[in-house]
Parts: structure tokens; sequence; C-alpha cells
């Protein structure tokens, strides 16, 4: 069987995507194919976080279904159903119908309703996983259906099939992922699920389940072989909740347990609701400690994490390590403490900031990006006034913006009323969009234009044409930059360059290629985390004999 599989969402369902995919081929005769209509089952791995999320699902299946029936599935260059037989005919048009199968965030929260009409046979909910090869047996035709035994075979088969089962204990620590394209210098691997946080306003908890985490060996085993056997340079942590991740076995006889019971992840002023905190095992920062242990050339970066489980420890190790990258995802929603407290995010502006300036004071040179929701369940103009004021004072690097979009099951959905009306929401995110990009591109001009970065070059710009062929890559604090590639040095995906910034559009980069470089290299030149450059590109701190010494290497 071939199957097709596209994904929605966040990272989080990109790498469940990779696992799918790995189950389904350790399965049989299973292929992975490229082209949607000639694969025999259709998946779509989905999201459900904000309503337009799913009409996009919807409207997919809808178009999914049609294209299946006006095209039914080939075999040996006829359509199949084209069978001479009234009798066959009909049985083998039931053999025909591709399955098209509901993965991911939406299977969980819609259940059977997905079913509804008809547009979906297969509902898999994220923890569920394992099960695919069992649930697209009981619906696939079977191979060897000889005409003889079409009449039993039919019976066997079923017309739909679902498992919904959300778990304790699943992290797919054992399955290796596949990933879409092996030849990426940068990899995800996944380090725990789910989410304990009951932010008022989220279904991630409803579609993802309990947190969980992975055992450390397995997490450093997958990211070691990444970059021995892989070609991978940047590693990036993954997790609903990604700084809470507690391997509470901590029964690993490679790394030291640090931490004893009554440790507290969390800094002043930012609370834990509702977990089990505490206790002994391997913390997020032990994980990226052993993650940054496997070579100094490997870059860690890691997604998402809450502003509550960012403790001194992690700060320092950031700060400390080259190699662990110095960019802080640091969701606010909201520049309200009200408007927070409904949101039930466990902390207030002011608890908000005192973390962010302490970040900027341990990590000098910190990018640090956000999440933001306008038009929450009634929110003022006051409140929303706050928001933009916490914008213009922490100067985000990125930000990802969205209006309210209330959820089924939520606390917001059981207890509050979405009372802001669209226009207002779709004003105000536009204000925060815009306070967003006047900052970032005066930040960019005066804190990267005249900077040397060290950059991971992941590939050929997509801008790039004969003529005026571009590298795209990635700095130290996750800024895009595209630069020309020059004739006189070689260069390839996986290698660092060390790339004067020259420009800024809003968060993209561009600059000129110095040299080729390691980051040990880099770093040894002073040009690393702890180096002040001057910003000002007039006047670069760089002395020039070494600028000229390095020019002279090209
Ligand atoms: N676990 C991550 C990300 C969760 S989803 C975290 O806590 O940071 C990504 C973002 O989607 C959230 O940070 C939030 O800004 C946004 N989001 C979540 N629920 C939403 C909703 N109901 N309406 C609009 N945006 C929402
Ligand atoms: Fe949703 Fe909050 Fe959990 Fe993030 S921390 S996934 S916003 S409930
Ligand atoms: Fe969407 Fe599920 Fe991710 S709801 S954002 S795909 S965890």
């Amino acid at each position: 069987m071939k199957f097709h599989l596209k994904t929605y969402g966040c990272q989080m369902n990109v790498s469940d995507s990779d696992i799918v995919r790995s189950i389904l081929l350790a399965d049989d005769n299973n292929n992975n194919d490229k082209i949607e209509m000639d694969a025999d089952i259709l998946l779509t791995n989905t999201c459900a976080i904000r309503e337009n999320a799913e009409s996009k699902v919807w409207n997919r299946l809808l178009q999914l279904r049609r294209a299946d029936t006006n095209n039914p599935i080939k075999i040996d260059g006829k359509q199949k159903n084209n069978n001479n037989s009234n009798q066959k005919k009909k049985k083998k048009k039931k053999h025909n119908k591709r399955i098209i199968g509901v993965l991911g965030c939406m299977a969980e929260r819609l259940k059977e309703d997905m079913f509804k009409d008809g547009t979906a046979d297969l509902i898999v909910g994220p923890d569920a996983y394992r099960d695919l090869p069992r649930l697209i047996s009981a619906l696939a035709p079977n191979d060897d259906d000889d005409d003889d035994d079409d009449e039993i075979q039919s019976l066997s088969m079923l017309e739909q099939a679902i498992n919904v089962e959300l778990s304790f204990d699943e992290t797919y620590a054992d399955i290796k992922p596949i990933r879409s394209n092996p030849n990426d210098v940068t990899a995800f691997v996944s380090v725990m699920r789910g989410c304990n946080n009951m932010c008022s306003y989220c279904v991630v908890p409803f579609t993802r389940g309990r947190e969980r985490s992975r055992g450390m060996d397995s997490i450093v085993n997958e990211a070691r072989i990444l970059y021995e056997e892989n070609n991978v340079k940047e590693i990036c942590l993954l997790g609903q909740n990604v700084n809470s991740y507690h391997d509470r076995n901590g029964n690993s006889n490679n790394y030291k347990m640090k931490y004893k019971e009554g440790y507290n992840i969390s800094n002043d002023g930012f609370s834990n609701m509702f977990r089990l905190r505490g206790g002994a095992g391997y913390y997020f920062v032990d994980l990226v400690e052993a993650v940054s242990d496997i070579s100094p050339e490997l870059r860690v970066r890691f997604t998402s994490p809450h502003p509550k489980d960012y403790p001194p420890e992690l700060l320092s190790l950031m700060a400390e390590r080259n190699n662990v990258c110095n960019h802080l995802h640091m969701p606010a929603q909201s520049g309200s403490s009200t408007v927070l407290e409904r949101m039930r995010r466990g902390y207030t502006r002011e608890a908000y900031i005192d973390l962010i300036d302490d970040v900027r004071t341990i990590i000098p040179d910190v990018a640090i990006t956000s999440d933001f929701i306008t038009g929450f369940c009634g929110e003022t103009e006051e409140e929303h006034q706050q928001t933009l004021s916490l914008m213009e004072y922490v100067q985000y690097d990125q930000a990802f913006m969205f209006a309210y979009s209330m959820r089924g099951k939520t606390h917001a959905h059981r207890s509050m009323v979405d009372d802001v009306p669209e226009e207002i929401k779709s004003r105000r995110l536009q204000e925060i969009i815009n306070i967003f990009r006047t900052n970032v591109q005066d930040r960019n001009i005066k804190e990267e234009v005249g900077k040397l970065r060290l950059v991971l070059v992941e590939g050929e710009s997509r801008r790039s044409k004969e003529g005026s062929r571009q590298w795209r890559g990635r700095t130290d604090q996750n800024k895009s930059i595209v630069f020309p590639i020059p004739t006189n040095i070689e260069l390839k995906a996986g290698d660092y360059a060390v790339v004067l910034v020259d420009e800024a559009r809003g968060h993209t980069l561009k600059g000129k290629l110095l040299w080729r470089a390691t980051m040990q290299g880099f770093n040894e030149l002073g040009l690393g985390h702890h180096h002040n450059q001057s910003s000002d590109s007039n006047n670069l701190t760089i002395p020039s004999l070494l600028l000229n010494a390095m020019a002279a290497k090209l």
C-alpha cells in the first residue's frame, strides 16, 4: 500500500509525522508516496489550535474525497472499477476507495465527529500511532483477495476505524523517526509530550494529554546518531512545554543526578499550577547539557518553552555554552496582568518583565521571541495597550501573533464569554503586528547590521537564481540570513560560515560571506557569545588586522 502524509500545525506534528512514517514503513509493504493521488492511503496530520486551522483541514478532506471519487485508484494502467461484471463492479468500487485518514489534534478533539459526511474513514489521535498498521489493515482490501473470496473478504472489512486513546506514558522513545527530508542539516528531537498547564484559552491539554518526558538516554542517543551519521549540525529539542522536561526515573549510568527532592525549577513570581513538581531525576538543564556535550560543533536549540521553567541554572548554561543558542522563546500571550490571570498563565506582567531583565543580564546578545493573543475574553482597550507597551519594552526579535479563537472544552469556553467583536480583535492584532514589525526592523538595524555572525548554512535560498545565487542559513539568534554564494569559497549545507551582516529587512538579514569557519574557531577568535561587538557598522571593534588576515585567507 502506498500512503501520502500531509502535515498541518506545529513542529510537534511535523515530528509526529516522522514517527508515523517510521511506523508505516516498518510495516510490510507500505511505501511513502510523494504524489497524493498515486497513494492508497491519504493521511492528514491535523491541528486544532484555532478555528481557521480546523477549517483548512475540513476543506482538504472534502477535496480529497471528491478527487478520490472522480479519479479512482488505477491498477495496471486501468481504472480498477472499469470491471465488466456488475456484481464485481460493486464490490471492487468499495475496494478502490482510497482510505482517508485524520491524525493529530483534530482527530483527538472531534473523535467520531470526523466521520461526518463520509469525509474520513480513519481517525487516529496523537498517542495511538502504533496502532496505525492494525487499523489500516482492518480497512484495507486484502491483497490476496481472489475473486472467489470477494464476498468473505468484504465482510471482514471495516468501513471506519478509530483510536483516540490518550496515554500517560507514550513517548515513542524507541521509534526512530524518518524525516521527510533526510538531508536537512537541522533536526528536531522530541523530548516530551503533552501539557498540564491548562491555560484557559488552549485546547492542547485536551488534544495532547498529560505531560510526560522521554528518557534522557534515548534522547541523547538519537541526537548523537543524527550528528555522527546524518550530517545534522543543529538539534532542536522539541516538546509542547519543552523546558518542563523531567525524567523522573533518571536511572542512566551516564549522567550525574544533580537535583534532589524539593528542587523547584520555577522563578519567583511564576507558578506551576497543576504539576507534580520537584523530586529527583533529570531536568531540562541536564538534558541541554548532555546534548550539548555531544560535540562543540553541534548547535542546540529548543522549542516550545514556557516562561515559568527558566531556572537560573538553565540561563547560566545558555550563557556559558557556545553551542547552546542565544535564543529564548518567551511566550507572553498578553502584557496585562489581569488578562494573564484570566488566561491562567501563572505569572504577572511584572514577573515576566523581571525575568526578561534577568535574561538580558545573564545572556547578553540574546534574541527573545514571543507569542501573543489579541481579543481574549473581556479584553479591554486598556489591557490591549498593556500588550503594546510590553512589546515596546521587550523589543522582540520575532513574534507569532493571533486573534483569539474560542475552543471547546477549555476553561474559557466553560466560564467566559468570547465578547470582543471580530473587527476589534483584528484591529488589535494589526496594531501588535505593526508595532512588532517597526521594532524588529529598528532593532535589527541597530543590533545586527555591522556584526559578524556565525551562520549555519542550511541550503540555497529559495530566491536564489542563475546569476545571483544565494545561500541561506540561520544565526545563533535564530535569524534567517541570506548571502551571495561566492565563487572563491567552497561551502555546503552543514558548514558554518562567518558572515558580515550588511542589511536588515524585517526579520531577515542579508550579509557577505567572509570565511568558512568552525564554531570553536569562531569562538577562539573572541567573536562568540561573550564578545560584545560594536553594532555601529562604521566602527567595527573586530581588529582590522584580524579581518585583513582573514580576508587574505579567502
Ligand atoms: N505550548 C506552547 C504553544 C502552544 S500553541 C506554549 O505554551 O507556548 C502556540 C500558540 O498559539 C500559543 O502560544 C498561543 O499564542 C496561540 N494560541 C493557543 N490557543 C489559542 C486560541 N484559542 N486562540 C488563539 N491563539 C491561540
Ligand atoms: Fe496551551 Fe498553555 Fe499548554 Fe502552551 S502551556 S500548550 S498555551 S495550555
Ligand atoms: Fe496544533 Fe496540536 Fe500543535 S493543536 S499547535 S498541532 S499540538
